[in-house]
């Protein structure tokens, strides 16, 4: 039998599982990867300027004529974030003492600065997020998720070009909100996933989006690493799964070895939830730079002026291959991920678990 739901028609898929857009990571070789194998794969591109992402969209096109889809953050909620807790002196007036701390921790770690890479960076302002709406309307894709935000005033556009819309919430009511602006499916992504994530739990956070979302198609997501757990989505009333971290240790991640090495080391343990790289409460494998936060006890900046603090030193960190300082985001599922594989065969691996695991929750009703 196999594992197939409603959402397999509206996006045209043969399995139910996604690859969740992650940030730079989640690249059209992956992207294209998952999607050829029968997934969903959706382009990271929170932090792709528009021509980056216009490129990416095309390369994904040459890789696979499958549907994929793109994944950004939008505007409204990184500005509110921004300016909260505006008592006391402003993010930028307290940028200097963290500039600060951040040398003396590259000094203290035998960090060296490295230039920042040339061309147009992300700049995480409103204008930016709108400039790669429209390059996601112009394009014309097959799916689009607002991984932060609500993508309701892009909706009817998104709609005419044919491009079926999600959105990525950690709570009932952005759930209802973002029904109400009418989304095509929702993701309920719990604080066992990796990256930006929700204070709510995974297993309590699936059932009661689905609870809020109608007839709307739910995905869960955060921690779902294997089978048995994309089986356990489907139990709590998901149509089907998002997946990020098992992909990031795959051979078509845009990742660093010695990142993708971290998360085959890491153990269930390994993770934390911290502000301390985007200004946004994430998880991600702890390290030295999460700790140096902890010890000082010092509140990271709001969003988007911790990034300014943060990126000297794990762009050094990175040059340096120190799995100790930048490890990267990821999800509290790590622990069962034991090899670096191609992103097919992760794919494959999951969706037979997850039959498995359905047949044999079948067997636990007694006669
Ligand atoms: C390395 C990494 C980067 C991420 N970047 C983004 C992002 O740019 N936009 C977004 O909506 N979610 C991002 N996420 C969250 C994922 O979309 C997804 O919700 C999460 O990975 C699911 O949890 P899991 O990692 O436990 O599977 C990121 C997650 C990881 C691990």
């Amino acid at each position: 039998m196999a594992l197939r739901t409603p959402l397999c028609d509206l996006f045209g898929i043969d399995v139910p599982i996604f690859l969740a857009g992650m940030g730079g990571h989640s690249g059209p070789e992956l992207v294209a990867a998952v999607s050829n194998a029968g997934g969903l794969g959706v382009l990271g591109a929170a932090v792709c300027p528009p021509d980056m992402l216009r490129d990416w969209i095309r390369r994904t096109r040459e890789l696979t004529d499958k549907p994929f889809g793109v994944d950004t953050l939008l505007p409204a909620s990184v500005r509110r974030e921004a300016y909260k807790g505006a008592s006391g002196p402003s993010p930028q007036e307290r940028l200097p003492e963290y500039l600060a701390f951040a040398r003396e921790f590259m000094e203290k770690e035998g960090l060296v600065a490295q230039p920042a890479p040339p061309g147009p960076r992300a700049s995480l302002t409103k204008d930016f997020f709108l400039e790669q709406m429209e390059v996601v309307v112009e394009e014309g894709v097959p799916v689009y998720a607002a991984g932060l935000g609500d993508p309701g005033p892009w909706i009817e556009r998104l709609h005419e070009k044919g491009t079926l819309v999600m959105a990525v919430v950690g709570a009932v009511r952005h759930a209802r909100k973002v029904a109400a602006s009418g989304v095509d499916a929702i993701v309920a992504q719990g604080h066992d996933a990796g990256g930006h994530n929700s204070p709510v739990g995974t297993m309590a956070l699936i059932p009661q989006v689905v609870d809020a979302a109608g007839d709307l198609p739910v995905l869960g997501a955060g921690g779902i690493t294997d089978g048995r757990g994309v089986a356990a989505a489907l139990m709590l009333g998901a149509q089907g799964a998002w997946l990020g971290s098992v992909f990031l240790a795959t051979h078509e991640a845009r990742l660093a070895e010695y990142q993708k090495k971290a998360i085959v080391d890491a153990t269930e343990e390994s993770t934390t939830v911290s502000r301390s790289v985007t200004g946004k409460p994430a998880r991600l494998i702890r390290s030295k730079w999460t700790q140096a936060f902890v010890d000082a006890e010092l509140e990271p900046l709001p969003m988007p002026f911790q990034s300014a603090v943060s990126m000297p030193v794990l762009r050094a960190a990175q040059a340096q291959e120190r799995a100790d300082v930048a490890p990267g985001f990821a999800g509290q599922g790590i622990g069962m991920v034991q090899s670096i594989r191609p992103a097919a065969e992760v794919l494959d691996a999951i969706a037979e678990g997850a039959e498995r695991a359905l047949a044999a929750a079948a067997r636990h009703l007694g006669s």
